[in-house]
């Protein structure tokens, strides 16, 4: 059984040795839904179809602890017990995601409060607020009681934190604990009220506090938003909160559970907390994806059509992208899919079935990106309450679903764990994310919107690439760093640029460096911190609405057209390379250049495609033009995976993709 165990990710130092790994499949199991005499029956196909390990009991202490202080342990021990003698190993989950209904009634105060002011109430889940310290210690009681009980145990293998921390509009809560601790959290960072006025530009509207304790949660504020510097600390803070909530279970887990890995399962796009400080302290990080519901997530100047292609496939790059992300948050390890969609979901607007070979294209894609472990969500699909209208490998009655065959005849053996080892650097930093979100001055527009558009050009392109946060760059020289919407810019990230080696090539998008740490706007001009690479200034910017769009003066007789956002500069040491054309920007810079740093202030895709394709061939990185829609190029130490995510086979190169499929080599 060690062997078996060793062979299954396990502690940090093992995680790094690929050379005789393969993918791991496993499939996340929830016995305490089903009659106990289904489970060995359960095990035993799980383990047929080549899963070696479930994930369990996340949201079981109902279960476990039915009335304070009783425990039932014994339907736990068993169902371990049996994965174990069919050969399955078991990942558990602090089931604190879901705190029961008797210690609700006896602790009302940590149930969470909305926007409104109105307390959440029982019912559903994550009903509790980060930062109640008496839902912390309650947490602590029954991660204890698990670990103590667990953790010797030598089919379980690891743990996962509670369950998508701050997902479902979880992450802030407004009142309770959150309140009462945010006015002393604020004293600490700032020592002063007069920082704190400074720093939230509180001379505006006489915002002025004269007493820390007339500082409350940016909600309900009479007319118009909060002041978006409050909100960026409110953010900080509830992602603080999220941080310390964690903490405490892992110093748990680490104490009496120490040869087992912990992680925690992120979701897709999240922005509820800072994902990179949350991973610290994980051995890796693991996330959830759904690739069709994912598709709600493209950007408004996407068409519906592409929807409709996408729509039982989900879209290549919205998934890739979570892939890449969540691989960047430990600096390229090798990540979890903790819960992989294996056929429709619930909670989208629209749960279609995936196509046919979807699960298999969506395990093979992962892997590719740096999964080493895929968990299929969920065993069996459930008969009661609000998941009833999601699907699982097998069927409500336990007859096979369609996904089951799918994940049955994959190959894992195939995919062997090699390091990714990539050449360009997209950087991303949730507080640009935060302050860009709250004033993105365009209802089209987000972070995540303008984020994605550069990162699909580099998929397009068919390059490999690495999500991190500018602190990385320390860590690893790149031959191209894109930052595509680095609004925020703090002095800890400007020292990165700035420390960039000189041969590397930088791509800044539009509103790069708009914001100090405060959310405030520089004076002294918008690239203040990092002049010395951009040479301009900024002059004006552009809301546009959806209907008109502004004219780029391309090379020769080429014309891009940008949408939704332009902003254009005043060069000083920089050269101009792009003009606008016509409407109020006439004539001014559109795309600026110094040295190696390529500035870009529209929203347009040609545009921002051709800016890369050069800074690619100068740095000899082969890409290609001819993509088609809906296949992407992935590498993995020496092996090479296409994927056709559309509906109908393509032919590119000499490669046949039949519709929805891949092709590993
Ligand atoms: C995930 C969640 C699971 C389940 C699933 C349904 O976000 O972690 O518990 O609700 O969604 O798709």
């Amino acid at each position: 059984m060690i062997i078996l165990r060793q062979l299954i990710l396990m502690g940090p130092s093992r995680m790094s040795d690929h050379s005789s790994s393969t993918l791991n499949l496993g499939v996340c199991d929830y016995p305490e839904h089903v009659s106990a005499n289904d489970w060995r029956m359960h095990a035993k196909k799980q383990k047929s179809i080549g899963l070696s390990f479930v994930r369990l009991a996340e949201f079981s202490w109902a279960k476990i602890e039915p009335i304070e202080g009783t425990y039932q342990w014994q339907w736990l021990d068993e169902a371990i017990e049996i994965y174990q003698q069919e050969g399955l190993n078991v990942v558990l989950g602090t089931p604190t995601a879901t705190p029961p209904a008797w210690l609700i009634q006896k602790y009302p105060e940590i149930l969470p409060v909305d926007e409104n002011n109105q307390v959440k109430k029982f019912g559903s889940r994550r009903h509790y607020d980060h930062a109640s310290e008496l839902y912390r210690d309650e947490c602590a009681r029954i991660v204890t009681l698990m670990a103590k009980r667990y953790a010797s145990h030598s089919a379980v293998i690891g743990w996962q934190t509670d369950n998508e921390l701050g997902h479902e509009g979880t992450g802030m809560s407004f009142g309770g604990a959150s309140a009462e601790r945010f006015p002393s959290w604020l004293k600490e960072k700032y020592k002063s009220l007069q920082a704190l006025n400074q720093a939230w530009g509180c001379e505006f509207w006489s915002q002025t506090y004269t007493d820390w304790t007339q500082i409350t949660p940016p909600n309900l504020t009479a007319v118009r938003q909060a002041n978006p510097s409050q909100v960026l600390d409110y953010k900080r803070f509830c992602s603080a909160m999220i941080e310390e909530f964690q903490q405490r279970q892992i110093d748990i887990l680490r104490t009496y559970s120490p040869a087992e890995f912990i992680t925690h399962n992120f979701v897709i796009f999240s922005a509820e907390s800072d994902l990179y400080r949350l991973a610290e302290n994980l051995d890796f990080v693991a996330w959830d994806s759904y690739p069709i519901g994912m598709l709600e997530f493209f950007a408004t100047w996407e068409s519906e059509q592409t929807k409709t292609d996408f729509a039982r496939t989900g879209h290549p790059d919205l998934v890739s992208f979570n892939h890449d992300l969540y691989r960047g948050l430990k600096n390229g390890r090798d990540f979890w899919v903790m819960e992989q969609q294996c056929g429709h979901a619930n909670w989208a607007q629209y749960n279609p079935l995936p196509a046919k070979g979807a699960v298999q294209l969506w395990t093979a894609q992962a892997w590719a990106h740096g999964a080493s472990a895929v968990v299929y969500f969920r065993w069996r699909a459930c008969h009661m309450a609000q998941e009833i209208m999601h699907s699982g490998l097998l069927r409500q009655d336990g007859t096979e679903d369609r996904g089951f065959k799918e994940a049955a005849d994959f190959c894992s053996e195939e995919f062997k764990l090699a390091t990714i080892n990539n050449k360009i650097a997209v950087l991303h930093d949730y507080e640009s994310l935060w302050i860009y979100d709250q004033q993105a001055h365009n209802q089209d527009l987000s972070y995540w919107h303008q984020f994605m558009l550069f990162y699909s050009v580099l998929r397009e392109c068919g390059v490999d690439v690495d999500v991190i946060h500018p602190r990385q760059l320390k860590d690893k020289q790149y031959d191209l760093v894109v930052a595509p919407a680095l609004t925020l810019m703090s002095e800890e990230i400007a020292d990165q640029l700035l420390a960039l080696p000189s041969e590397t090539e930088l791509v800044l998008g539009p509103r790069t460096a708009f914001r100090n740490e405060s959310g405030l706007v520089a004076q002294t001009g918008q690239f203040e911190k990092i002049e010395a690479l951009v040479g301009a200034k900024m002059l004006n910017f552009d809301s546009l609405r959806p209907t008109i769009s502004q004219l780029i003066e391309g090379q020769g007789e080429r014309q891009h057209e940008a949408r939704l956002w332009c902003e254009s500069y005043q060069v000083d040491t920089a050269k101009s390379v792009l003009r606008y054309k016509e409407g109020p920007l006439d004539q001014q810079s559109a795309v600026i250049s110094k040295g190696n740093t390529t500035t870009i202030g529209a929203l347009s895709k040609s545009l921002i495609k051709a800016v890369i394709n050069e800074k690619l061939s100068r740095k000899n990185i082969e890409y290609f033009d001819d993509l088609p829609t809906g296949v992407r190029i992935s590498r993995r130490g020496e092996q090479t995976l296409l994927t056709n995510f559309s509906s109908h086979p393509i032919e590119w190169r000499g490669h046949l993709l039949p519709a929805v499929s891949y092709k590993h080599f």
